[in-house]
């Protein structure tokens, strides 16, 4: 039979890890707590003495009693009864009144212990069977106390035994559910991480494919661009034939040229992502750098900009040249949202837990909630012209440096990046030049 007993839910079996139980010096000290000690070892053995002559009808009525319980049979197949588990038995019998208490004794306990938990067997039917030597042993101790009297001692055993049952559940239940709360958080953590896996799997895959075309793409495209420059040079050398048609379809294609070189090497850039450099960079600085850098374009579309921190801002281990491409993604991404005009901010922040937070918050024209999440996913893009692969840069390198980056924002309502660079990158003051420990700073090794 392969039923579960009663009550055995809470105690899965499992072929899983070895006993687990006290050391051999906590045995000792549970021995002391007891006051275990060699006159109890003596009184054993004269009791084993005892009951000794009985052992055989002892083990029949325990294994009778555990046949007839519907919550013990279910584990139990009369076969195996009979050719092994009742040996067994007698030999547990035998080894109570053994003489020898110590470490062989101690390791024979906890495999038992896992035995009974590995077929599933809930503790209560387990230590409540204990009631069923009692019930033997006993009167057989006990000769001349009168029937009262040993039924007296046994309800006294019984209610023990009731009491480190409830008491064991407790203790086990209590486990088990904080084992099963984990577990189902584990199990969470397991399914959203596979589909993260997975999704990036496929963008790994179409990212390498777009990047081999894009390198395919590039030596055409700039022979192609040579040869409109040079059909440019020869039109112009015309005499006396109107090129004024063909010079303005040579600079478009040239314009479309240049276009499609831009996307090139952005799909070139975010697959070729290079190693992390890091440096010492204040946050501040390389802020109003790329606002410098985009002046023109932010006045051209009635862009405001302003950069808002406390004191000298932050100085953080980032490798510049990336973190400047990501400032540069997203201030654009800003102002691309804001075609009629409108501001940015870049919020740059020392948080108390020691991290960096680096926020841009636009007044554009927002986001359904829905695309927050997929803002950063290569390829995605709102715009006809986009390669929708300027924020995954971002995402990528935030990424690298051990951050994260997240978005919100709502249609009509503007949109805020936040970028949350981890404890490790933040350069102390301790670790500048003239610190009180310069020189023992450095950057940061990669934690994962
Ligand atoms: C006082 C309580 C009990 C004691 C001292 C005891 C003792 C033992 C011992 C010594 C073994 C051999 C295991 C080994 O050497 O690893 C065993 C096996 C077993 N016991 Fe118990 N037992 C007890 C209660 C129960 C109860 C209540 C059941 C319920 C039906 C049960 C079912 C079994 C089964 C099915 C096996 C065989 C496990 C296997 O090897 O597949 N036992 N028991």
């Amino acid at each position: 039979m392969s039923h579960r007993p009663a009550g055995a839910a809470e105690t899965a079996p499992s072929n899983g890890p070895p006993p687990t139980g006290p050391t051999p010096q906590a045995w000792e000290e549970i021995k002391r707590f007891l006051d275990f000690d060699d006159e109890d070892v003596e009184r054993l053995r004269v009791a084993f003495e005892r009951y000794s002559p009985y052992i055989d009808d002892i083990v029949e009525r325990f294994y009778d009693h555990l046949i007839a319980m519907e919550a013990t049979r279910s584990v139990l197949s009369r076969a195996d009864v009979d050719r092994r588990l009742k040996d067994l038995q007698r030999g547990y019998l035998r080894s109570l009144g053994g003489g020898d208490y110590g470490e062989g004794y101690l390791r024979d306990r906890l495999r038992i212990g896992a035995t009974h938990e590995r077929i599933g067997l809930a503790p209560r039917w387990y230590l409540g069977a204990y009631w069923l030597y009692l019930r033997e042993i006993v009167p057989r101790l006990l000769p001349c106390a009168s029937a009262e009297e040993q039924a007296t001692v046994l309800s006294m055993h019984k209610v023990l035994l009731l009491d480190m049952i409830l008491v064991t559940e407790a203790y086990v239940g209590r486990t088990l559910a904080l084992v099963g709360d984990q577990k189902a958080r584990l199990e969470e953590l397991v399914s959203e991480r596979t589909r993260q896996l997975s999704k990036w799997e496929r963008l790994a895959a179409v990212g390498s494919m777009a990047a081999k075309v894009a390198h395919e793409i590039r030596n055409p495209l700039s022979s192609i661009s040579l040869n409109t420059e040079l059909l440019n040079d020869e039109l112009v050398g015309y005499r006396g034939v109107d090129t004024t048609e063909a010079v303005d379809l040579l600079r478009a294609i040239a314009g479309e040229i240049d276009r499609l070189s831009r996307i090139v090497e952005e799909y070139l850039q975010f697959a070729r992502m290079p190693r992390l450099d890091l440096e010492q960079v204040n946050l501040k600085d390389l802020a109003e750098q790329v606002l410098k850098f985009l002046s023109a374009e932010f006045e051209r579309y009635g862009v405001e900009s302003e950069i808002d921190t406390l004191d000298h801002g932050p100085i953080v281990y980032l490798d510049r040249n990336q973190f400047r491409q990501v400032l540069l993604n997203l201030l654009r991404n800003s102002q691309e949202a804001m075609p009629e005009g409108g501001k940015v901010t870049i919020r740059l922040r020392e948080e108390a837990d020691g991290t960096i937070e680096v926020v841009v918050v636009d007044t554009g024209v927002g986001l359904e909630p829905a695309q927050t999440q997929q803002v950063f996913d290569p390829f995605f893009s709102t715009k006809d012209t986009g390669t929708g692969l300027g924020l995954a840069f971002v995402q990528q390198v935030v990424l690298e440096h051990g951050g994260e980056v997240s978005c919100t924002g709502q249609p009509g309502r503007g949109a805020a990046f936040r970028i949350v660079l981890p404890e490790r990158l933040r350069v102390r003051s301790r670790d500048l030049p003239g610190g009180a420990a310069a020189g023992g700073g450095g950057p940061p090794k990669r934690s994962s």
